[in-house]
This record gives C-alpha cells, sequence and structure tokens, in this order.
C-alpha cells in the first residue's frame, strides 16, 4: 500500500460547482497557503454520467491535470454517495426506505440502499470507468471512497436479504427464537419470511436506534446494514486495487461517532483510517480528542484528519466564529492524537446549496487578507515546517479504554430503569479522566489486544458476548487490571440476560454480584463515603453483595447506606475494580486518583495544559503541547529546556491561548 509521501493539507475542493477559468487562480491562492492536497471529485455523478452509461470525463480531466502540474497530493474520490435524478426516475428501488417505512425519491445524498442491484451496478461501472483513467496517476495519494457511509434502509429488499443472512448466522429458526427470545409477546417465528424490518412499522418506535421490543432483532439488523454498507465499499475498493494493487483506499468516517456503522469492523478494510472532524462550540474539549483516539486505535496507526472546518460550520444550531489562533490549535488536536493530514471542508466557499455559509479557505469575499485566510497560511507553513518530522511518528498508550459498537447499540435500547442511558457520556466520564491527566489512551474494541495494556476500563461493558468473559479473565489473571462499572456484564450477544446475579459475565472477575439497582431521580442525591470523603453520584446505585472483593466505599444515604459502592477484587495476579453508580466528575476522580495509583499509571504531566506524545522509530519523542483555552496557561518546569519545533525555541513558561508547541529534544 502507497503511505503518505508528505503531510498532506488541503481539503475538499468543488472545482466542478465554478468556471474552468477561475481554477488556476484557485490554485495559486492556496500554494499562497502551503496547500499541497485537494480532495475531488466527491459529488460528481451526475456531471460524469448524464444518461446511463454516457460518460464524460472532460471537466475531471481537466481538474486532475492542473492539480498534477502543480505537484497536488490527489484525494481522489468516487462520486458515488449522491446519485443523479436520472437515476432515481429510472430505478426508484436504488432509493432507501426510511425508518418511517417510506421510499426516498430524488434529493439530498447519501441515500441508496444497499441491497439494490441497480445501485450495486451503477456505481460499480463508474467506479471501473475512474479507476481506468486515473490509476496510473502518481500524484494520487489515497482514494477515497464514496462519502460517510451511514444510514439504514428498510425496504423489502433489504428484509429480503436480512433474511438471508440471519439464515446464515442462526442456521435454524429454533436458533433464531432462542436467540431473541421470542417466546415474549407471541413473537415466535415458524417461517423465515415471517420475519420483519425493525423500523417503526414493525417492532421499532421512537427515535431511530432507541426503542425496540426485541432487542436482538434490531441489533441483528444494524449489524446487517453495516456489513451491507461496508460490502459496498469493498466492491469499490476491489475495483481500485485491481487497477492499481500499491493504491492506498479509505472511506470518510464521521459523526460522534456514527451509530450505524461498526467502525471496528470496517477499519480491517481501510488502508488508512479518515475522519471528519466537526465538534460544536460547545463540546468539551476532550470529545474531539476521544474521537481521535477512537480513529487512531482503529488500525493502532496514524488516520486522515479528512475533513474540518476553518471557521465555521453551517448546520449546527450556533456556529460561532473560531476564535483567533483557536482553529490552528482544533487542527493541530487532532495531529496530536495521530493525525497525518490537516483538511477542510471546502478549500472555496460555496454560492449555492445548503453549505454555502460552511467555512471556507477561500471564502465569498475571495480575498486572501483575512483573518481566517492568513490563519490558513500560517498553520499552511507550521505544518510544512514541522511534517517531515511528525509523519512517521505513533502514539503510545499503556492504558485503553472500551468502545464497542454492539453495546452503543444495545445499551441505548435499554428499555429501564432510567431513561437516561448514553453510552458515549458514559465511555467519556472515564475517557475524561485519562485526558486530564494527560494520560495517553487507546480506545479499542474488544476484540483488540488487552495484553499491552497495564490497565483496561470497561464502563458500562453492558453486552459481553460469547468468550469475551474468558479473555477478560485470562487478562486480569495474567496481571492485568481492569476497571467496570454499574451496567456490565448484563447480556449475551442476542441482549438476552445472564441468570445467576449481575453483573453476569464479570461476576467472576469483579467478585461480587449485584441484587438490585435503583434509578435516581432527577432531584435526587445520593452520597457514598470514600476514605472519609464524601462523593456523589446518580443514575444508578446497585445494591452490591461483595463475594471475594473488598469494599473501597460504602453509600451513606438510602436505605442502602453502609452497603458497598465501589470494590476491587484481586483475581489471579491482576485486580479488577467495580464503580456501581455513575460518580460526579470530582468524586469520579478521587476514586481515580487511587486506582491509579494501584496501578502506577501517570500521566505525561500533571497540567491542565493538554499533552500528548507522539514517537518516532528511534523513541525519539514530540511533545505536543496545546492550550485548548481562551487562558494563559503554564508550562510544566520539566519541559522549559525542550525546543519547540515550530519556532525552533525554548518555551516560555507562559504559554498562550490556543498556542500549540511541539517540544523535542
Ligand atoms: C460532511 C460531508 C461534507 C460536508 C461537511 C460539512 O462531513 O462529508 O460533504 O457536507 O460535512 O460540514
Ligand atoms: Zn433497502
Amino acid at each position: 500500500m502507497k503511505e503518505l509521501s508528505r503531510f498532506l493539507y488541503g481539503g475538499d475542493y468543488n472545482p466542478e460547482q465554478w468556471p474552468e477559468s477561475t481554477w488556476a487562480k484557485d490554485i495559486e491562492v492556496f500554494e499562497k497557503a502551503d496547500i499541497n492536497s485537494a480532495s475531488i471529485n466527491i459529488f460528481s455523478w451526475a456531471l460524469l454520467e448524464p444518461e446511463e452509461n454516457k460518460y464524460d470525463f472532460s471537466k475531471l480531466d481537466k481538474i486532475v491535470e492542473e492539480l498534477s502540474e502543480h505537484n497536488f497530493e490527489i484525494v481522489m474520490a468516487t462520486s458515488t454517495a449522491a446519485m443523479p435524478a436520472w437515476m432515481f426516475k429510472k430505478y426508484p428501488d436504488l432509493a432507501r426506505v426510511d425508518y418511517q417505512g417510506r421510499r426516498h425519491k430524488f434529493g439530498q445524498r447519501h441515500n441508496f440502499c444497499p441491497s439494490s442491484s441497480n445501485y450495486q451496478r451503477l456505481a460499480k461501472n463508474l467506479v471501473e470507468k475512474i479507476a481506468k483513467r486515473y490509476h496510473d496517476n502518481s500524484h494520487i495519494a489515497v482514494w477515497h471512497v464514496n462519502n460517510e457511509y451511514g444510514g439504514n434502509c428498510y425496504c423489502e429488499k433489504c428484509q429480503e436479504e436480512f433474511r438471508k443472512w440471519l439464515k446464515n448466522r442462526y442456521k435454524t429458526l429454533d436458533n433464531l427464537n432462542k436467540a431473541w427470545n421470542n417466546n415474549v409477546w407471541s413473537h415466535t417465528i415458524y417461517n423465515w419470511d415471517e420475519i420483519v424490518v425493525p423500523n417503526e412499522l414493525g417492532d421499532a418506535w421512537g427515535e431511530e436506534g432507541t426503542k425496540t421490543i426485541v432487542a436482538g432483532l434490531s441489533i441483528d439488523y444494524l449489524r446487517f446494514q453495516s456489513e451491507k454498507l461496508q460490502n459496498l465499499f469493498k466492491m469499490e475498493k476491489s475495483i481500485i486495487k485491481k487497477y492499481d494493487p500499491d493504491a492506498s483506499v479509505t472511506t470518510n468516517f464521521h459523526s460522534l461517532p456514527n451509530k450505524m456503522i461498526d467502525y471496528q469492523k470496517w477499519a480491517k478494510d481501510q488502508d488508512i483510517i479518515s475522519y471528519d472532524s466537526y465538534p460544536a462550540y460547545n463540546a468539551p474539549k476532550y470529545l474531539p480528542a476521544f474521537l481521535y483516539d477512537l480513529m487512531r486505535s482503529l488500525k493502532h496507526q496514524p488516520f486522515m484528519l479528512m475533513e474540518s472546518t476553518p471557521s465555521q460550520v453551517n448546520w449546527q444550531a450556533y456556529s460561532p466564529l473560531k476564535r483567533p489562533s483557536e482553529m490552528e490549535a482544533t487542527e493541530f488536536q487532532a495531529v496530536a492524537h495521530g493525525a497525518n493530514t490537516v483538511q477542510f471542508f471546502q478549500l472555496k466557499q460555496a454560492i449555492g446549496g445548503s453549505e454555502k455559509y460552511h467555512g471556507a479557505v477561500i471564502s465569498h469575499s475571495q480575498k486572501t487578507d483575512t483573518r481566517a485566510f492568513r490563519e490558513v497560511a500560517d498553520l499552511g507553513k507550521k505544518l510544512k515546517k514541522v511534517g517531515p518530522k511528525i509523519l512517521p511518528t505513533n502514539n503510545h498508550a499503556q492504558v485503553a479504554l472500551l468502545f464497542d459498537w454492539s453495546n452503543f447499540w444495545s445499551y441505548d435500547f435499554v428499555d429501564g430503569i432510567s431513561q437516561d442511558f448514553n453510552y458515549m457520556s458514559e465511555v467519556l466520564d472515564y475517557y475524561r479522566q485519562f485526558y486530564e491527566r494527560n494520560i495517553p489512551v487507546d480506545v479499542i474494541g474488544v476484540d483488540d489486544d488487552f495484553s499491552q495494556y497495564n490497565l483496561v476500563a470497561a464502563p458500562v461493558l453492558y453486552m459481553v458476548k460469547s468468550g469475551l468473559n474468558e479473555k477478560i479473565n485470562n487478562y486480569v489473571n495474567h496481571g492485568g487490571k481492569f476497571i467496570t462499572t454499574f451496567m456490565s456484564g448484563m447480556v449475551n450477544e442476542s441482549d438476552n440476560i445472564y441468570i445467576g446475579g449481575y453483573p453476569g459475565a464479570l461476576k467472576d472477575v469483579t467478585g461480587i454480584w449485584v441484587e438490585e439497582s435503583d434509578a435516581v431521580v432527577p432531584g435526587q442525591e445520593i452520597t457514598a463515603d470514600f476514605d472519609g470523603n464524601e462523593l456523589e453520584c446518580g443514575l444508578i446505585c446497585d445494591l452490591i453483595h461483595p463475594q471475594s472483593a473488598r469494599v473501597l466505599a460504602k453509600y451513606s444515604s438510602e436505605f442502602y447506606a453502609d452497603t458497598p459502592a465501589v470494590t476491587v477484587n484481586d483475581y489471579g495476579h491482576g485486580k479488577a475494580w467495580y464503580i456501581g453508580s455513575k460518580f460526579k466528575h470530582d468524586s469520579l476522580t478521587k476514586i481515580m486518583d487511587k486506582i491509579l495509583e494501584e496501578c502506577k499509571v501517570s500521566g505525561l504531566a500533571n497540567s491542565n495544559l493538554e499533552i500528548t506524545c507522539r514517537e518516532d522509530q528511534d523513541d525519539k519523542k514530540y511533545y505536543f503541547i496545546l492550550n485548548m483555552s481562551n487562558e494563559i496557561k503554564e508550562l510544566p518546569n520539566k519541559f522549559l529546556n525542550y525546543q519547540d519545533l515550530i519556532t525552533e525555541k525554548f518555551p516560555n513558561k507562559k504559554v498562550r491561548p490556543w498556542q500549540v508547541l511541539i517540544l523535542n529534544k
């Protein structure tokens, strides 16, 4: 696979929206900002194929030629994410049927049915043409398949394919009925063709992905849809590889993260992970950091920051401008966590369509004497300087945080005992603990290797598929440290309860059993006592019976006062902590201080700056010091004798708002 030959700086360029006469000037402006890359051909299907089997590559040829002449790294997309109008008219079946059961018409994008043979054929034909035509252009750095896959289809064809998929998974209806526990509410299936897709016309209700009668069915459907879309990706990729076996092929992942698609399952098919990042103005800074760590951990390799905004987006409720220097810090934050590209949406601001108010490198003013452009150009200069040093480095972590798509799906489907369950927010509570201590973290899946980590944290590991409890037991038995919480170990991969007391599959390793769980209602305050400190908690309070575990904290309110809230169990050569409630941040900090001390895990520095480290093959370390705030902060003394790669000077004690340092010796 072709590696990135330099650090890419650029983004989505949509020259087909502009007269050809303007392209040369655009490129000149990009070069002024040290932009060396452009992602093209993302949404051009209607221009490339004005009618079936009639292709017109004249515009794309010219764009490719101009960018190649200027030695740009081209990120070549396949244009299959937005279908032309004629296609919907000719083949209505290629449009998705939504959660409400409605077949879509022409409009929007990302709305194809993954089972439609017409969509598959048309996409295949287009990609064949594109790959054949451009595969030997050495300026193509990466192939960008489709765009932001996602969205479920509930059409008849998908239903038919789903039945086949289930037959393959369960072999017999008896197995399927058992897996879905179908004797509840008379759901027993006697014939494969009785199976109905779980949308609002079937077993689901409420917002998509939140409410269902048979979670086993709904989760299987999500697994199936994710796999169907993945097959489309693989189909396009295999065509590109046929023409260029060395090509590097990706598709851009997105959202917080995307609930429709199991990125961990997709990762093995990506040559390089790419990610679109648009944190809201009021999102905590640890949220993008978590997502970058997740993206890097998908392949344990650097990733592409495929999209981000140079100034503001248009589609969030409020999109304030990034403050002076904030853009640089937000882009470097991705690099600090493993990005080997900085790419924007968009390079040139559109004059029409719903995204015309989305920020861009070339704005509507078309002037370069603007704050946003100066900042883009300034960042370009810096990346040009530091890029070659950063490109061959990677991040390393001794701590892993589990994030698992089946859990993401199943935890949010839980009906009861509190409506406030949210997988992301529980996982983020723990990520924040590591983030604030500057402890490097890999955000891994349940199939990753645990043995390389000192500590594995698995908050709300609700669904434990078969084999996973043995894997955890084995890891702890061999000296691993493990943290889990309330609502863990509850169900198998089909969402059926492990009987014998919660946390079912994790009872042995935690050395406890939970008899009942209380839902903490709004306004209610539950306290716990931990080494003489009063802790506050909420959401859920587990009523715990320690077996072999020792009690670390006890509730100090409610009828369960004086019973355990936090425990630790010695298991083989390792230890497993069980945290029976959602502790408020400051309270959890106290618990984690103690756990981390016992695990001998410490951060890169004790500081309210964000600090990460990337290392090259020779163990040379680059410390990224990020002031992700509007206030001046202090650099820890231990870094004062390092040099900043950006300025080539020793750093000051005072770190300016949004300042970024890359320190090395
Ligand atoms: C997504 C898409 C882009 C564009 C941006 C706007 O990430 O991939 O085409 O719509 O959002 O933020
Ligand atoms: Zn469909």
